[in-house]
């Protein structure tokens, strides 16, 4: 029987909160595959899974996305073979794992040119990014949007697709360091977090109003990002860096020109695996033709989850980040 060291949260809290254990996995079923390892992606989301803010029934693995190579296939596997590259993103979490027992039709399987580092980096960040720009708000050529955490690990990703779509793009950052890689990623201004002017700045470059806002800060900034909205503007919330957005009124919408409201989930956009090859597709073409790109800024060793859960909490990552096992 396969064995593996995996990282698992018994009881939900902070990052001390993460335990390494060894444990055995089954033998792949029908239609599984035993994949190891070689690249796990870091996200904000694993935060909300330990601390319980997403709830999981305990005890619980982590990690959403990764990278690595067929080991094992069940009886039922075409199209995948032991020593063939694969990616996937999916629920529910156990990611933070040497090795792991997952359905044949969540995995991707990887173009040469696209390196596991970067796969296991883009499942989640890149194909998130493909669907704010193609599906949650449709970007059109000359729409001014804002995009919050802009040098983040989604951040770096859309806003250089963004601009590539021939928008004109304006980041929100925490530090000026930041702003200075967002403006090398495809933002055309940024503004800080903490300026008081923000939406009278942001208003200022947009011409009157964004057509879109991408927040992905939650709670602090909510009300903020709307300000930003031209009438009939777009807002897609779409993650809690700061907390979840209280209930509020509809009528915050109204007031404020006529707005959208989308509070939309990547798993609802590649559900079914045809939706997946799909997004998938469009995100590895986007990256051969150079209209994003995937650094890794950060990189820990698997076993080392916590201190990545403190920095990337801290503020203290730009980018990517991923975990080795
Ligand atoms: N709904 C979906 O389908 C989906 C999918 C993927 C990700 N997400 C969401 O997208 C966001 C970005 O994820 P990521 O993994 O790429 O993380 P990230 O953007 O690399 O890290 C979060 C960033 O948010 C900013 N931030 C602002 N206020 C913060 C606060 N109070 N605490 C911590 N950070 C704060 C920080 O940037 P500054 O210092 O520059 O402000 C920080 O670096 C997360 O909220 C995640 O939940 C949602």
């Amino acid at each position: 029987m396969p064995e593996t060291g995996a990282i698992v949260v018994e009881s939900f809290g902070g990052p001390d909160k993460l335990r390494w254990v060894q444990r055995q996995l089954p033998e792949p079923g029908p239609a599984e595959v035993l994949v190891r390892h070689t690249a796990v992606g870091l996200n904000f989301i694993d935060t909300y899974h330990r601390s319980g803010l997403y709830p999981l029934e305990l005890p619980a693995g982590l990690g959403t996305e990764a990278a690595g190579v067929v080991e094992a296939v069940g009886a039922a596997v075409g199209g995948l073979a032991p020593g063939d590259r694969v990616a996937y993103v999916c629920l529910p979490p156990g990611a933070y794992a040497e090795r792991r027992v997952l359905p044949v039709d969540r995995l991707v399987k990887l173009p040469e040119a696209i390196g596991d580092e970067v796969a296991a980096a883009a499942m989640l960040k890149g194909l998130t990014a493909w669907y704010l720009l193609h599906r949650s708000y449709r970007l059109q050529a000359g729409d001014p949007v804002l995009v919050h955490a802009a040098a983040g690990g989604v951040g770096l990703i859309l806003c250089q697709w963004a601009r590539a779509l021939g928008a004109r793009v304006i980041g929100v950052v925490g530090t000026p360091e930041k702003g200075e890689l967002a403006r090398r990623h495809g933002c055309d201004e940024t503004v800080l977090s903490s300026d008081p002017d923000l939406v009278s700045r942001v208003r200022d470059l947009s011409g009157g109003g964004v057509a879109a806002v991408y927040d992905s800060v939650g709670q602090a900034t909510f009300f903020q990002s709307l300000d930003c909205l031209r009438r009939h503007g777009t807002m897609v919330t779409y993650g809690n860096a700061s907390g979840p957005v209280e209930p509020f009124s509809p009528m915050e919408l109204a007031r404020r020109g006529s707005l959208f409201l989308t509070r939309p989930v990547l798993f609802d956009f590649i559900a079914t695996p045809e939706s997946l090859a799909d997004a998938s597709g469009a995100l590895f073409a986007a990256l051969a033709a150079g209209h994003t790109s995937i650094a890794i800024h950060q990189r820990w060793p698997l076993r080392q989850a916590a201190t990545a859960h403190r920095e990337l909490e801290a503020r203290r990552t730009v980018g990517a980040s991923v975990l080795l096992p």
